[in-house]
């Protein structure tokens, strides 16, 4: 491992190396979007070109699609696979229900549908991302161009009657342009601090004209497995009840490494 990786950086890892040991022969994987997911892919690529692994992998980005195709993983596109065996993605909040805020990376409408449509959802992350209540990190929704300025003062409205601490909404940005998402939609960070009831607002906001989705993701992620920079990993899992702990050998992944501009 080269000396100069940041601290965060070796957590991630940690979390990702160990998820991947989650991948069996023949299986069909959904790929997340971000830093933490990038670990992912290229741990998988690597068991692709070490052992021969056969799956098939569905990207939920096309900076995540040019990444799997690069490290060699085979993709294809969800309608193709049809139902995944496992997603495993990052996220930007998770909670001790193991509900999430994601979409810091604008990738949350395709997560969203390709975790769902996975028989187990895997987070993995560093121990900054866990939080007793959601809403530190602002929460995205993703809007329709087409009169995004309505959707966005309906959002504000409906904000007015919920339990949050803020109810501040920008519209995110790429440089002075809005900020566009692989399906051509805008982005509406609402920086809400704390939020009451995840769930209901998770519904509601999909309820306005304009919304195609929001980052709340609620019971769709099974377990999470939050790395250390020391290569400790704690697996948690909602659905056994379960907490393990295990450490992840750095010295065993110096190819992942070597391949690093
Ligand atoms: C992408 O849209 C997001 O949902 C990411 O999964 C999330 O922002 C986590 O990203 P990092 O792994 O880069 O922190």
């Amino acid at each position: 491992m080269p000396a100069d990786l940041s601290p965060i950086d070796k957590a991630k890892f940690a979390a990702a190396r160990r998820a991947v040991d989650l991948i069996e022969d023949g299986m069909r994987v959904g790929m997340g979007t971000g830093s933490t997911a990038a670990w992912m892919v290229r741990c998988l690529g690597e068991r692709v070109r070490e052992e021969g692994l056969r799956l098939q992998g569905v990207p939920t980005s096309t900076r995540t699609a040019d990444l799997a195709r690069q490290v060699g993983i085979d993709v294809v596109s969800l309608d193709e696979a049809k139902w995944l065996d496992i997603t495993i993605d990052g996220a930007d909040e998770f909670d001790p229900e193991l509900n999430l805020i994601k979409g810091g990376g604008g990738a949350l409408l395709q997560e969203k549908i390709v975790a769902t449509a996975s028989d187990q959802m895997v987070v993995i992350t560093d121990a900054s991302k866990e939080v007793n209540h959601l809403g530190g990190f602002p929460l995205p929704v993703e809007v329709i161009p087409f009169g995004w300025q309505t959707s966005r003062a309906l959002i504000e409205e409906l904000l007015e009657s919920m339990d949050v601490l803020g109810r501040q909404t920008t519209l995110r940005l790429n440089g002075s342009q809005p900020y566009v998402t692989d399906e051509g939609n805008y982005i509406v960070d609402l920086h809400l601090n704390r939020i009451g009831n995840a769930r209901q607002l998770a519904l509601v906001l999909n309820q306005i004209p304009g919304v195609v989705e929001n980052g709340l993701f609620i019971d769709i992620c099974d377990m999470v497995i939050i790395g250390g920079a020391d290569g400790k990993v704690e697996i948690r899992d909602i659905n056994e009840g379960s907490v393990s702990n295990e450490k992840i050998d750095f010295a065993e992944d110096d190819n992942i490494f070597a391949d690093l501009d």
